[in-house]
């Protein structure tokens, strides 16, 4: 890296710059890299160390963070007439979530900066995260979560050994907590977006899909969001790529969001109404809602990387798609049952976008697209439960099988 870049007003600051956010406008800030020098160094083979802002990347992670499976899904395609659809399976991750990209990025960090006490503001799954790669290091986890958080997530923190903090209040109040905390307390605070490193610990998704469709750009990456982060560092991935000369066009950067806690979506709609596709970002604010989302991870009144996200839709030309709480719960089976992948809500909301943009023609056929799917259903199976059934229940013999199979003899 050699500096950062307010992503509002681009004022800049050094390499050696020790504070989080921006001096002069309070926006969140953008890692910057001298790209002429990472196209000399880098080659493709799944080693991103030239794209990344911290040191040691040749000690060995303790635990497989990344290297997800890009699974080809046709029979899900199919369904809607598309010829190319991807997933990319990020529950696979140690904790079974995509945070743990920027878990693994932000820990390098704080080891450069020598911090071992961590906080995160989390809706659950940047706090599972945080706790068990922290667990992995031996360094401390402080995780500041709803008190509504699913049980799962919390459980996962807990075990983790981290110190788990169950806010009277939503993920809004939490993170503000954390804030505050972390400035009171001398943590190194992880929260996303805030912490600009999150950002770049994401980013190495887009690496990987370009890799693993051997080194094509798709059209489109369908991202679900809540503060923006994952859709942001999804961005700054491909445009990485293309700063340093390795890929010649972009994808299309779609946004999926519940149609209650739409603020990002909203935001971008409002923009393109007014014919602004190119704003002056240090005068966009982004809208604020009150998020009321069955999927937990995007449920966010106030996006905490909010104008990243709505920069990276508008300059991609990406869709900003809301969806029915209804259709992010049935695309939950729907996924499982033609790939085999179980998704948590928030991470079957793209699913629900494509097929609302497959619905309206925007999409077609021959696209290649690629969902993310950045959480697996474990973490929140009385969610999923709602949109899969019962078992059948059976008495211990197979006349009782027969019987409610109604399987004839
Ligand atoms: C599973 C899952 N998907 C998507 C997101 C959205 O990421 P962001 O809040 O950066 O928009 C999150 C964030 O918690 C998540 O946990
Ligand atoms: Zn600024």
């Amino acid at each position: 890296m050699n500096g950062y870049c307010c992503i509002a007003c681009a004022q800049a600051q050094s390499v050696d710059f020790a504070d989080f956010v921006c001096p002069a406008c309070g926006g969140n800030l953008e890692i910057t890299y001298d790209y002429a020098d990472i196209r000399e160094e880098f080659v493709p083979d799944y080693d991103y160390a030239p794209f990344l802002p911290v040191s040691r990347l040749d000690a060995p992670f303790p635990l497989k963070v990344g290297r997800t499976p890009l699974i080809a899904a046709p029979r899900l395609g199919e369904s809607l007439g598309l010829r190319n659809l991807y997933l990319k399976d990020e529950t696979s991750n140690p904790s079974a979530s995509t945070k743990d990209r920027a878990s693994a990025i932000v820990l390098r960090r704080a080891m450069d900066v020598g911090a071992r006490t961590i906080a995160v503001a989390s809706t659950g799954n940047a706090g599972s995260s945080l706790a068990c790669l922290a667990a992995a290091l031996d360094m401390r986890a402080v995780v500041f979560v709803p008190e509504t958080a699913p049980v799962a997530k919390l459980t996962q923190a807990l075990a983790f050994g981290a110190t788990v903090l169950a806010v009277r209040g939503n993920y809004d109040d939490a993170f503000d907590l954390c804030l505050k905390a972390s400035d009171e307390f001398g943590w190194f605070n992880r929260s996303t977006g805030y912490n600009p490193f999150t950002r770049e610990g994401k980013k190495t998704c887009a690496y990987e899909i370009w890799e693993d469709l051997g080194r094509v750009v798709p059209d489109r990456v369908v991202v679900s969001s809540g503060d923006g982060n994952l859709l942001s560092g999804m961005w700054k991935g491909w445009r990485d790529l293309h700063a340093a000369g390795l890929i010649d066009r972009l994808p299309k950067i779609d946004c999926a969001q519940s149609e209650n806690s739409a603020a990002i979506c909203n935001t971008v709609r409002r923009l393109r109404d007014q014919g602004d596709s190119s704003p002056d970002w240090s005068n966009v604010v982004v809208d604020e809602v009150k998020a009321i989302t069955v999927a937990d991870s995007i449920s966010v009144d106030r996006p905490r990387d909010g104008l990243a996200a709505v920069k990276s839709i508008l300059q991609s030309g990406g869709e900003a798609i809301t969806v029915p709480d209804q259709e992010i719960l049935s695309a939950i089976p729907e996924i499982a049952r033609s790939t085999g992948v179980f998704a948590e809500p928030a991470a079957a909301a793209p699913w629900a976008a494509v097929k609302q943009l497959a619905d309206n023609k925007t999409i077609d056929a021959d696209e290649l697209v690629v969902c993310l799917v950045s959480g697996s259903g474990l973490k929140d199976i009385a969610s999923a439960a709602t949109a899969v059934g019962k078992p059948l229940a059976v008495e211990p013999n197979t006349g009782s099988v027969r019987e409610v199979l109604a399987i004839s003899v």
